[in-house]
């Protein structure tokens, strides 16, 4: 199946961008067939950025210290994504809390990525968190953004393994490598719209392959 046109994203980011480094080469290989049009930091001078503009991708930051309250920034954040009007709003590190007039205004085009097997560990800290309580299972989710905190509906996840060994440093480690391998993975998805919400239900389409990997890769198909 071939994508319809330009299947357009703007990522927000709030500081290493990571995610957006993982979704700029899938979109250089040509593994992912959409244009980030835009990239949106919530603070300055993050390398988050230099990234952006090191692969021409048009880059603001917008500073919530600059707004004298949360629905003004949502408001202005809002009128800048438009600009690119895009099909998919990707959260990638973006260390903000969205407002419910923001959510509605792009209703069901907002996912972000969560370290942690969620509904496990919503919330910062988690590798802490799976350290202290001696998990054997650690991962990642990606799910839809909703007025509950890390709790939208679920599309993917993927696990990693948590060894005796570990510290929270490689614990991190992991749990970056299965993000970089899931969020292109899931916005190619978007963009063969192969998935899509029906109310709190995340509907996705069984018969796209799920790509072989030495991850442990959860869907609930
Ligand atoms: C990731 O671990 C993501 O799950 C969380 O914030 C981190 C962002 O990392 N939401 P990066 O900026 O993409 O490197």
């Amino acid at each position: 199946m071939t994508t319809s046109n330009n299947y357009n994203v703007v990522v927000l980011i709030s500081g290493k961008g990571s995610n957006l480094q993982a979704l700029i080469n899938a979109t250089k290989s040509s593994q992912l067939p959409i244009k980030i049009s835009g990239v949106i930091s919530s603070q300055p001078n993050v390398y988050g950025l230099q990234r952006a503009k090191d692969a021409n991708i048009p880059h603001s930051h917008l500073s919530p210290k600059d707004f004298q309250s949360r629905d003004a920034y949502d408001i202005t954040l809002g009128d800048l994504i438009d600009q690119y009007k895009p099909n998919l709003i990707i959260l990638a590190g973006f260390m903000r809390i969205l407002g419910k007039a923001f959510l509605e205004r792009f209703q069901d085009k907002i996912i972000n990525i969560h370290p942690s097997l969620l509904p496990l560990y919503p919330g910062i800290n988690t590798h802490q968190q799976v350290l202290h309580d001696k998990r054997v299972e650690h991962g990642c989710s990606i799910h839809f953004v909703t007025t509950d905190l890390d709790a939208g509906p679920i599309i993917a996840q993927a696990a990693v393994e948590v060894s005796v060994t570990d510290d929270i440093e490689t614990l991190q480690q992991k749990v970056h490598t299965a993000e970089h391998f899931l969020y292109p993975t899931i916005v190619n998805w978007f963009a063969h719209k192969r998935v899509s919400l029906e109310g709190n239900t995340v509907v996705l389409d069984s018969t796209f392959p799920v790509p072989k990997t030495g991850l442990c890769f959860k869907l609930n198909l």
